[in-house]
């Protein structure tokens, strides 16, 4: 495995990270003992960094994640979030108030089974909170030890800038994978930042980690990858670049790709992740896994290199449709 600094922080996180949005049981296929052993098996071969939200089912990946690292708290870093609340019927909603975090992060540490997060993120900028309410509250609980940094995700420059007042912010997490270079929305949410033109190359000279999110673009860039297998409960049915014109485009696309990802004798996936463990500037990759298999077969993205030619000719694949 292959460690990198999270932004100033001196945290060496693994450069393969692990998203729990499936272990919440809002996928297809997910259950609790196959999430439970697949985070123990990332766990075993050094992936040390987890990311997670309260909204991921509605509380339950978090319980799932506090369940498997029982006993390894000191192994991990455990990167959770704030701010997205859900009503009675799954709704969900931004909240960003003093009164909200308060209770969130209190509710995630019980959840989770620990005493501190090493880095609490706010989940989605809520316009109608002002930036002092948020990030000074967020300034408080890195005093009180309940978090040991603070972490955006979702930010565009200016509200990370305007941010900075108030407290240190050590991240940002962002929709990046080889379909979703500079998008402009995901799951119906407009995203009010372009990943690879702006964010990727100010993280990298503000010293601030870069985390990209949904890296296998949700399962697309897997070869396993049936749209038509999605039921309507799966969360991915939002997912734009899975629907319509854009997916037939990004079949295209795909096509190609798992032709380079051939040549290497590789599935899709690991081409996937080893583009964004090669891409200049990428702290850790959280990609989702539902299964141990998941896992090992992600690991194995560090075992081989893609040229620079074949860089240039992903490259050319990427952006014919731009
Ligand atoms: N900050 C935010 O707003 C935000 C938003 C979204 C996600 N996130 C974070 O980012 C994490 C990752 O993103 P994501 O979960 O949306 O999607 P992802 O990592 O792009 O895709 C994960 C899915 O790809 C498939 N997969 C994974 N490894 C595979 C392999 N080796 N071979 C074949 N298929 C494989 C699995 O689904 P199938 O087997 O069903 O295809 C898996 O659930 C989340 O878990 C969450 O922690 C954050």
């Amino acid at each position: 495995m292959l460690y990198r600094q999270l932004g100033k922080t001196g945290l060496e996180v693994s450069v393969l990270g692990y998203g729990c949005w499936a272990a919440g049981k809002q996928w297809d296929n997910a259950s609790d003992d196959a999430s439970i052993r697949a985070i123990q098996t990332a766990i075993d071969h050094g992936i040390n960094f987890f990311d997670v939200a309260p909204v991921y089912g509605y509380g339950h990946a978090e319980k799932v994640l506090g369940k498997a690292i029982e006993g390894r708290r000191d192994k991990i870093f455990i990167a959770t979030k704030c701010g997205l609340n859900w009503d009675a019927q799954g709704r969900t909603y931004r909240n960003l108030t003093r009164e909200n975090i308060l209770r969130e992060i209190d509710e995630s540490l019980r959840r989770l089974g620990v005493d501190y997060v090493d880095l609490y993120q706010v989940h989605w900028p809520d316009p109608n909170v002002p930036l002092e309410e948020t990030f000074t509250t967020l300034d408080e609980l890195k005093k009180s030890g309940k978090v040991r940094h603070i972490g955006v995700t979702n930010f565009n420059i200016s509200l990370i800038e305007q941010a900075k007042q108030y407290t240190e912010i050590v991240s940002n997490q962002v929709l990046y994978n080889m379909i979703d270079r500079n998008s402009d929305d995901y799951h119906g949410l407009d995203l009010n930042y372009r990943s690879d033109s702006e964010i990727l190359s100010y993280c990298e000279r503000e010293q601030l980690g870069f985390i990209p999110y949904s890296p296998l673009c949700q399962g697309l860039l897997t070869d396993h990858f049936d749209r038509a297998a999605l039921s309507d409960k799966d969360v991915r049915v939002f997912n734009r670049q899975l629907q319509g014109e854009a997916l037939e485009r990004n079949l295209k696309i795909r096509a190609e790709l798992q032709e380079v990802a051939g040549d290497y004798g590789r599935p899709l996936a690991q081409l996937a992740l080893r583009w964004l463990i090669q891409k200049p500037g990428v702290t850790s990759i959280i990609a989702g896994s539902l299964n141990e298999k998941h896992v090992q077969e992600n690991l194995a993205a560090f075992e081989w290199t893609i040229s620079d030619s074949d860089l240039e000719r992903i490259d050319k694949i990427l952006t014919q449709f731009d």
